[in-house]
């Protein structure tokens, strides 16, 4: 595969909802995991947790959730664009052309990878402990670019991704099929540098992905409660 520049790779980068049989290597999720964990956070607090699932029925389980979600979500796009918004019009008309729009949803645990991207509420530090309380939204600002860098990532190795979020109304269900705690508590930080992340210069200074990333529950952290404030 011809390599792709970072500039064209951001330009390049697509949402992709459709997927062959061919395997993804461990190897190329560790690549993915450490180039996510470059991202920037709030206080370079760093609160993500990945969460790399392979096994069948754990995604036949959340293609059940995700697909629940997706049909209500359908019916209210299609209300939406019959009346009158354009954006859901848009869609509507994007969903035609590909034919079958259920398909991706009906298909998800066909996926060989999911990658469930937990924000660690205690790393953060801010914002309730309390599960049920909202965020706020600069605490989702710290997760959402590494989220980014997942899908840049993938996209390098000539992989398609799709970030999903439509499986978030059954997030507790999610958490309790994988055994996370509600603040998704990752293993005991260590502030090591990560190497070879950038061309020739300094990389950023962030957790290796072994202590970022696991195959089921995030280990507990031992870190204090929230409430700290960011310095
Ligand atoms: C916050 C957010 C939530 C999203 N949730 C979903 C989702 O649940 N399911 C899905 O198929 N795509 C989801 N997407 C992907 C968007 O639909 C996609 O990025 C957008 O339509 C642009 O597609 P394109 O890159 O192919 O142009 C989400 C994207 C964002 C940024």
């Amino acid at each position: 595969m011809n390599e792709i520049t970072l500039l064209e790779g951001i330009r390049t980068l697509r949402a992709v909802r459709e997927f062959t049989d061919e395997p993804v290597s461990d190897e190329q999720i560790a690549t993915m995991l450490d180039l996510a964990a470059c991202a920037p956070s709030g206080g370079n607090r760093q609160p993500w947790h990945f969460v790399v699932i392979r096994d069948p029925a754990t995604r036949r389980a959340i293609r059940d959730h995700y697909l629940e979600v997706f049909r209500r979500y359908r019916q209210d796009v299609l209300r939406q664009a019959a009346e009158g918004h354009p954006a859901a019009q848009a869609q509507v008309a994007r969903w035609e052309r590909s034919g079958s729009p259920d398909a991706f949803a009906e298909n998800l645990d066909r996926i060989p990878v999911l990658i469930l991207v937990c924000l660690d509420r205690q790393r953060l530090g801010f914002g309730s402990a309390d599960p049920a309380e909202p965020l706020p939204p600069t605490a989702w600002a710290s997760i959402y670019p590494a989220v980014q860098n997942l899908l840049l990532a993938a996209h390098g190795l000539g992989l398609g991704a799709v970030l999903t979020t439509l499986h978030m109304p059954h997030e507790r269900e999610v958490q309790a099929l994988l055994g996370i705690p509600p603040t998704s508590i990752p293993p005991r930080w260590c502030r090591s540098a990560i190497r070879g992340g950038s061309t020739g210069r300094r990389a950023a200074s962030r957790r290796p992905s072994a202590r970022t990333a696991s195959a089921g529950a995030p280990a507990d952290s031992g870190l204090p409660g929230v409430g700290a404030g960011l310095p």
